[in-house]
């Protein structure tokens, strides 16, 4: 049996579980689902798929819509048309049916999204086109936080935010620990591409034209493209768009009545959360945990 025993209640309503080192909870991934887990590791992924990959709270959302304008040749109709919990199929999602999308075996790129740490997959994944996001941890945790406490699924969150930051810091957080997220991905550093949410916020272009030479696209991408790739994907635009800003979580009761997915979309909320201790241990944190040849988090001061 690969899972070990630590199921066990904690602060959050939920249980979970700890596979290959990361929190997994209970909602997504039942730990009675031991099959589950098997059919992700022994997904092969071929070298036409997209796969994007993060830790939860980190920019996926935005990125997914860019890897997808960009692969499809911006076919902004199935943007329009389709949404994008339907464009990706959600690795870990419980309805996803890994064994159906296993026969998909034509040369059309599949796009998939992650929240898995890359050890739960076999050597095939980075043979895909990965693009994993990042984001500094202060701003990780008060969107998660503020993510949790919206839903009403079993994975929500009702405690105060003080305890929600020391279980953040004793790796106690649905696919954590964080910092241990990030160092794998970046281990994998020279096969995917390592972007973070802050460069996508500050420096669009050029990082939009490096993510396209990784995906090949490089040559096709025009200013005319870059500018309306950009609008496409601005904070309102994408708040405004129900295919991407998860409306139907809302219609179907998962949340309460006034969310929205896209919430501030900005650097350095944090700092309207955080006290000085809490702030001091995190960086402690990052400086111990945190790889070195990662480059410094953009923190937004
Ligand atoms: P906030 O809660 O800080 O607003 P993910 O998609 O990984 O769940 O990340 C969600 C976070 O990314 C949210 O952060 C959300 O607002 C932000 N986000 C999503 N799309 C964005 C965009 N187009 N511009 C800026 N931020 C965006």
């Amino acid at each position: 049996k690969e899972i070990n025993d630590e199921l066990k209640p904690i602060w959050m309503d939920l249980k979970y579980f700890k596979h290959k080192g990361a929190l997994i909870d209970n909602y997504l991934l039942p730990e009675q689902i031991v099959g589950k887990l098997n059919d992700i590791k022994k997904f092969e992924f071929k070298k036409t798929d997209c796969i994007c990959s993060s830790f939860p709270k980190s920019g996926t959302t935005l990125i997914q819509e860019i890897v997808y304008l960009i692969q499809t040749n911006f076919d902004y109709d199935s943007a329009k048309q389709i949404d994008i919990s339907e464009r990706y199929s959600f690795l870990e999602w419980p309805t996803t049916n890994l064994k159906k999308l296993s026969l998909n075996s034509n040369e059309k790129t599949r796009f998939f999204k992650t929240h898995l740490p890359p050890k739960f997959f076999n050597e095939t994944f980075p043979k895909a086109k990965v693009v994993y996001a990042y984001r500094n941890p202060k701003d990780v945790t008060v969107s998660y936080f503020h993510f949790l406490r919206s839903i009403n699924i079993e994975l929500k969150y009702s405690g105060p935010w003080n305890q929600f930051v020391q279980s953040f810091l004793i790796d106690e957080v649905y696919y954590g620990p964080w910092w241990k997220h990030v160092n794998d991905y970046h281990a994998l550093n020279d096969q995917i591409f390592f972007v973070s949410y802050e460069d996508l916020l500050t420096n669009f272009r050029p990082t939009v034209r490096r993510l396209a030479a990784y995906l090949g696209k490089e040559k096709e991408l025009t200013d005319e493209q870059l500018d309306k790739l950009e609008k496409w994907c601005s904070f309102d635009s994408m708040k405004n768009n129900s295919r991407v800003n998860y409306n139907w979580m809302k219609e179907w009761g998962f949340t309460n009545k006034n969310f929205s997915f896209l919430r501030k979309g900005v650097i350095g909320d944090w700092l309207n959360s955080f006290d000085v201790d809490q702030s001091r241990q995190y960086d402690t944190m990052v400086s111990s945990r945190i790889s070195s040849s990662i480059p410094p988090f953009n923190y937004g001061i």
